[in-house]
């Protein structure tokens, strides 16, 4: 076929050539009059010899058949006349994405498609001669630009941006045209993500203990990918983050009567979880007591200042069973709890509360629920003088009855029996117990009476 190109140049003058046909035994390439600067001439490639058509060949990045000046790759004449006045006298070879087709692979193969790409439009984003960037693109890596002409801009406006989003690497996650997972990736978010964060994904992988959402879960169940105006990429702060899987907390956090305060500060629940792994039992940073004590190793934590309990526990001879096990939470909750000092079970705060069933049981969780229910007892605790009971005697006692707190220390003693060897606090005095125990009894000289002594075999008589 022999095709006719009449191009019409600004300087004035007509020139009309004949092409060959498109094939490889194209004629010898055509003379141009040795001031144009043409490089290696192909099919088409008067078009834009002179400035008619310059620009489509100006781009910094041509494609590679506009680079050969094969401008018949695409474009076929329907009229002889050209430039020609009110129509058209060229038409594409075939319509995009079936011209595209031609030379590259068509897209389809893959689950999920980008709408665009669907549609064959494929000029939404490609510029067909050549563009500014790479890929017929008018952007460069950053590809912000590009995919916000359709996309809303906000998510990548936060104050707090992803690395590679900030700096447009679009790619480095999507697939433009196609991919085999939702949102245009190549495969689950979790191998993505720990693609680029393989330090993390080799931690994670030799932690004994991980946190189920992050072993077999997305990253985005806690993260957005993007931005977020939450630091870290989360989609919330702590600890509504958290309490959305872990209701029951949630609603413990919100009604509770004796809150535990690093919740609801700044670090939350992070403060004692890592939220992805760790060494210790619970996603715990460290074993039970060193979290506790992180912060409870002080002598003004809190207003009223509370015990420094790494002072308590430091050095003494007899530790309480549960702290010996390496428990807190045995008796405390760690979440808040309905009772004085976040215990388990009802404590009084006071130093006088005489008995009831139910008052005590922060302590008969674990003990002898008889204790102070007989006064008379043979079996039910050792702290009787003959049978008559004695922790029933003092702690039953219907006008005066002393909490435990008066003869025990709740977390460790140098003691025999916790019994608190510097005394209760009394107000600003220390009420001294001087209490020795022997196999059958004990006896002391507290600061509340006078000399007792109590024996299980040989009562004492008074
Ligand atoms: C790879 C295919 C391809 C090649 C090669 C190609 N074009 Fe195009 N051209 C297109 C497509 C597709 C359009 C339609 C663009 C649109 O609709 O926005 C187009 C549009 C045009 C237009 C009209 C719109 C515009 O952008 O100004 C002109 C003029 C043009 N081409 C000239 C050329 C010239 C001259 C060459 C050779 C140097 C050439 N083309 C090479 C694909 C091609
Ligand atoms: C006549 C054949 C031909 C047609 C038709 C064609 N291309 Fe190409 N295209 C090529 C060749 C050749 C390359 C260079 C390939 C390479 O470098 O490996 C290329 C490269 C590209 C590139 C990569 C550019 C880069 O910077 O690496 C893109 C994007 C592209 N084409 C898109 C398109 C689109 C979109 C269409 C349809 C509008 C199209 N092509 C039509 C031949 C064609
Ligand atoms: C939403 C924008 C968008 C649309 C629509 C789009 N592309 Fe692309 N395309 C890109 C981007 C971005 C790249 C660069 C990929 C990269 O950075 O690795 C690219 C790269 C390419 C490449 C070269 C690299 C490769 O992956 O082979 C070809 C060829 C290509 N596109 C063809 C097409 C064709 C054909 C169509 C229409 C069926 C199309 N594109 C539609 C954005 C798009
Ligand atoms: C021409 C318009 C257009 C451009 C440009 C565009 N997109 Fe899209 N994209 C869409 C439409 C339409 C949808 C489907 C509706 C939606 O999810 O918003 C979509 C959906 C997506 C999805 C979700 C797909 C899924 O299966 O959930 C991703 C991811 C995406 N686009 C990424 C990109 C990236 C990255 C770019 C830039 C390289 C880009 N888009 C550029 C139109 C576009
Ligand atoms: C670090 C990886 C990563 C980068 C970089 C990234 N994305 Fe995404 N994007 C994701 C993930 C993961 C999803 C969620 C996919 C899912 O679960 O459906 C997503 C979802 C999307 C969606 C679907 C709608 C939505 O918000 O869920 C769009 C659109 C999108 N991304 C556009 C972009 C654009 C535009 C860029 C570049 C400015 C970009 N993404 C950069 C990982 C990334
Ligand atoms: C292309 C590589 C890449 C991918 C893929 C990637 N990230 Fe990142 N991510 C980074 C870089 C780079 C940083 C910044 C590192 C720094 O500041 O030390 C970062 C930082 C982060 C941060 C900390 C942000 C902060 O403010 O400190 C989080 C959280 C994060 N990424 C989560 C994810 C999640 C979730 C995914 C999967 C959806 C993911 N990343 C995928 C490269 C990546
Ligand atoms: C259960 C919610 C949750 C899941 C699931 C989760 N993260 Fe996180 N991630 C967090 C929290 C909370 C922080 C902030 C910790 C802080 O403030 O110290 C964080 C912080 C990060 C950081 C920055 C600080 C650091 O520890 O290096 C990176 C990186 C990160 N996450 C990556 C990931 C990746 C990768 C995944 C998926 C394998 C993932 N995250 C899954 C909750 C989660
Ligand atoms: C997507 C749901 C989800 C989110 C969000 C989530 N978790 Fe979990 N978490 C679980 C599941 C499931 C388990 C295992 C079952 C259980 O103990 O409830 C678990 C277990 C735990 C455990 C006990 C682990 C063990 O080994 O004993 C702790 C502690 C924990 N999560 C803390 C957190 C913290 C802190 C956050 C917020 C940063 C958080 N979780 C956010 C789902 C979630
Ligand atoms: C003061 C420290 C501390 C804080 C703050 C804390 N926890 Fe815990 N949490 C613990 C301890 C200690 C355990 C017991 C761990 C073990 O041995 O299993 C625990 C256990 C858990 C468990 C597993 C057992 C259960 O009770 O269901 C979950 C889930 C949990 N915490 C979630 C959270 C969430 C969510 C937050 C924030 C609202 C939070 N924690 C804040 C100390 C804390
Ligand atoms: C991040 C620091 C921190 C950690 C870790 C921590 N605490 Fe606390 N704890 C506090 C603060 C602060 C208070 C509140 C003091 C005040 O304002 O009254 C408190 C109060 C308490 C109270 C008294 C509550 C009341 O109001 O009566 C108990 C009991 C307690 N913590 C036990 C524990 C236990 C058990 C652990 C370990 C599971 C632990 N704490 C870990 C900071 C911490
Ligand atoms: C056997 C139960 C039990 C165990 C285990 C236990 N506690 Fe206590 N804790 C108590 C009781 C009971 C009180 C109330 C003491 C009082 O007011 O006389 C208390 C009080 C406290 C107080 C408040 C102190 C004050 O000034 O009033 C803190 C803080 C505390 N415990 C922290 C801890 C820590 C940290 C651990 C783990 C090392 C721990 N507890 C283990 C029973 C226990
Ligand atoms: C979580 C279980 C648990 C709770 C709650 C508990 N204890 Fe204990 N207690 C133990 C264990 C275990 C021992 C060690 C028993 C042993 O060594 O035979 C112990 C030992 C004692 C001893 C010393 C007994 C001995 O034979 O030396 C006294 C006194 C004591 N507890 C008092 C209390 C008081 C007072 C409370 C309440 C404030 C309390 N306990 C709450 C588990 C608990
Ligand atoms: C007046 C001081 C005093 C009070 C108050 C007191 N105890 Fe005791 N308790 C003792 C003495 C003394 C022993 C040691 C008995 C022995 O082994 O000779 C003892 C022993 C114990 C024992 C070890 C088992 C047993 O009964 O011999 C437990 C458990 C115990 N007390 C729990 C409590 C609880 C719980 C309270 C509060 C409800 C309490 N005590 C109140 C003085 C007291």
């Amino acid at each position: 076929m022999i095709r006719f190109v009449i191009f019409v140049c600004l300087t004035g003058f007509l020139v009309i050539l004949s092409q060959g046909p498109v094939s490889a035994q194209d004629p010898a390439p055509v003379q141009m009059p040795a001031t144009t600067p043409v490089p290696a001439v192909a099919k088409g490639s008067t078009c834009s010899i002179t400035s008619c058509h310059r620009s489509i060949i100006g781009s910094e990045q041509p494609h590679a058949p506009v680079k050969e000046r094969d401008c018949f790759a695409c474009h076929q004449q329907k009229n002889k006349v050209h430039p020609l006045l009110g129509g058209k006298s060229w038409e594409l070879k075939a319509k995009v994405p079936a011209l595209c087709a031609e030379c590259h692979d068509p897209f389809g193969k893959k689950k999920v498609m980008h709408p665009p790409v669907k549609e064959g439009d494929c000029l939404a984003c490609h510029k067909p001669h050549g563009g500014s960037g790479r890929f017929l693109l008018n952007v460069g890596e950053d590809r912000t630009d590009l995919c916000l002409v359709c996309h809303d801009s906000a998510p990548f406006k936060q104050k707090f941006m992803h690395g590679p989003v900030a700096v447009g690497a679009c790619n480095k996650c999507h697939d433009p045209h196609e991919a085999e997972a939702k949102g245009l990736l190549e495969g689950p978010v979790r191998n993505l993500c720990l693609k680029c964060h393989a330090d993390f994904g080799k931690s994670l992988n030799e932690s004994p203990v991980v946190h189920p959402p992050v072993k077999d879960g997305p990253c985005t169940a806690c993260h957005n990918p993007h931005g977020s105006p939450v630091s870290k990429l989360l989609k919330k702060k702590m600890p509504d983050l958290c309490v959305e899987c872990h209701v029951k907390i949630g609603k413990k956090l919100a009604g509770v009567k004796v809150p535990h305060k690093p919740l609801q500060q700044e670090g939350s629940c992070g403060s004692c979880h890592s939220p992805h792994y760790s060494q210790a039992k619970g996603l715990l940073p460290f074993d039970e007591i060193t979290t506790c004590l992180r912060c409870h190793d002080k002598d003004n934590l809190g207003t009223p200042p509370l015990r420094n309990i790494k002072k308590e526990l430091a050095g003494k001879k007899y530790l309480h069973g549960p702290i010996k096990k390496g428990e807190c939470k045995a008796c405390h909750d760690p979440h808040g709890s309905d009772n004085f000092r976040m215990l388990r079970g009802s404590y009084p705060a006071s130093l006088y509360a005489p008995y009831k069933e139910g008052l005590y049981d922060a302590c008969l969780a674990c003990h002898e629920k008889n204790l102070l229910r007989f006064a008379e007892t043979t079996i039910y605790t050792r702290f009787r003088n003959g049978n008559r009971n004695l922790h029933y005697l003092h702690v039953a006692n219907s006008r005066k009855g002393r909490t435990c707190r008066v003869c025990h220390q709740p977390h460790a003693s140098d003691g025999e029996r916790l019994i608190n060897k510097d005394g209760a606090s009394f107000g600003d005095w220390k009420i001294p117990m001087n209490f020795k125990i022997t196999p059958t009894g004990g006896g002391c000289l507290p600061g509340c009476h006078r000399a007792f002594k109590y024996d299980r075999e040989k009562p004492v008589a008074y």
